[in-house]
């Protein structure tokens, strides 16, 4: 199996190292395409991978295609690429909000797979949901299913609306960790911590909360029984959260991204 990646940005790169890191590919049969000559020469120092900086001579090669530019350059590259592409290809597109639909119609091809991955795939820590068009074999799927993998865990949903809807909750999910470790954060610097030990407060916080819920079986609702007790520290702390809506305001928030990725398909 060939893979060419289109696109060496912060997405299609941590694919192409996820994947060449892993044993499903060597290296000859990893390829990676970009337009923007600088890139290349730096993706060449790593020799992870086959460079490419002419997209016929690698797209013809390929078994699998990820597509991972930007939504608002997937038109130009459609037209860049679609008479190149085969019918046995498959195209597996991390674009945000482009539907398989509009993939299929721009390629002229059928066997799509739509995934949204989302940024500590950087780290191996990544969770992608992915969806596949009817002419994607189950054979075809659990291939590109490892592929997915080799950046973290991946979820099969079946249709396009829970994509959106895991932008919400996953493709964005890492921003809303991000809001609340910098509220605790200036919460202690404000309380007189040094940055370096506030550093290290919040994010040992989090790093141990979610090991403790990763260990067990029991919901967040229980251990945050387990941490508070009446009358107590935590228990002025989630008083104030809910008398707040702080729980309210995060369901809205992640509805907005929801809706938002909804909304950008139909642009
Ligand atoms: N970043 C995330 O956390 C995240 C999460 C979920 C999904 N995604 C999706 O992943 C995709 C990539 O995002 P990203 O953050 O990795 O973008 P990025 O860093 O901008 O990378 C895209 C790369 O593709 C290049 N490119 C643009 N048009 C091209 C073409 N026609 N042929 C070849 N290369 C081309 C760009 O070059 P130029 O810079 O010169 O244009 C750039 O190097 C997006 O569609 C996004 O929706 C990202």
């Amino acid at each position: 199996m060939k893979v060419l990646v289109i696109g060496a940005g912060n997405m299609g790169l941590t694919y192409a190292e996820g994947m060449s890191k892993s044993s499903l590919l060597n290296r000859h049969n990893l390829m990676i395409f970009d337009k923007s000559p600088e890139l290349l020469v730096s993706l060449n120092k790593l020799d992870h991978f086959d460079v490419y900086d002419d997209i016929e001579a690698c797209l013809p090669k390929a078994d699998v295609v990820f597509l991972a530019v930007k939504p608002y350059h997937c038109e130009e590259l459609f037209k860049e690429i679609k008479h190149l592409v085969h019918s046995d290809q498959i195209v597996v597109s991390i674009m945000a909000g482009v539907t398989l639909k509009t993939i299929q119609d721009g390629l002229g091809l059928e066997k799509v797979v739509r995934a949204m991955p989302n940024l500590p795939a950087q780290v191996g820590k990544g969770v992608t949901s992915y969806t596949a068009a009817k002419k994607v074999s189950r054979i075809e799927l659990l291939m590109v299913r490892n592929l997915l993998d080799t950046t973290g865990e991946s979820i099969h949903v079946g249709t396009e609306n829970f994509i959106d809807a895991s932008t919400g909750i996953s493709g964005s999910g890492p921003a809303y960790v991000f809001y609340f470790m910098q509220s605790m954060l200036e919460a202690a610097l404000k309380m007189g911590f040094s940055k370096n030990d506030s550093k290290v407060l919040v994010s040992q916080t989090f790093e141990g909360a979610v090991e403790l819920f990763n260990k067990s079986d029991l919901s967040p609702n229980t251990w945050m029984e387990r941490v508070a007790s009446k009358g107590g520290t935590t228990r002025a702390a989630l008083d104030s959260m809910e008398d707040n809506n702080v729980k309210e305001l995060i369901k809205d928030a992640a509805y907005a991204a929801f809706d938002r990725a909804v909304e950008l398909g139909k642009e």
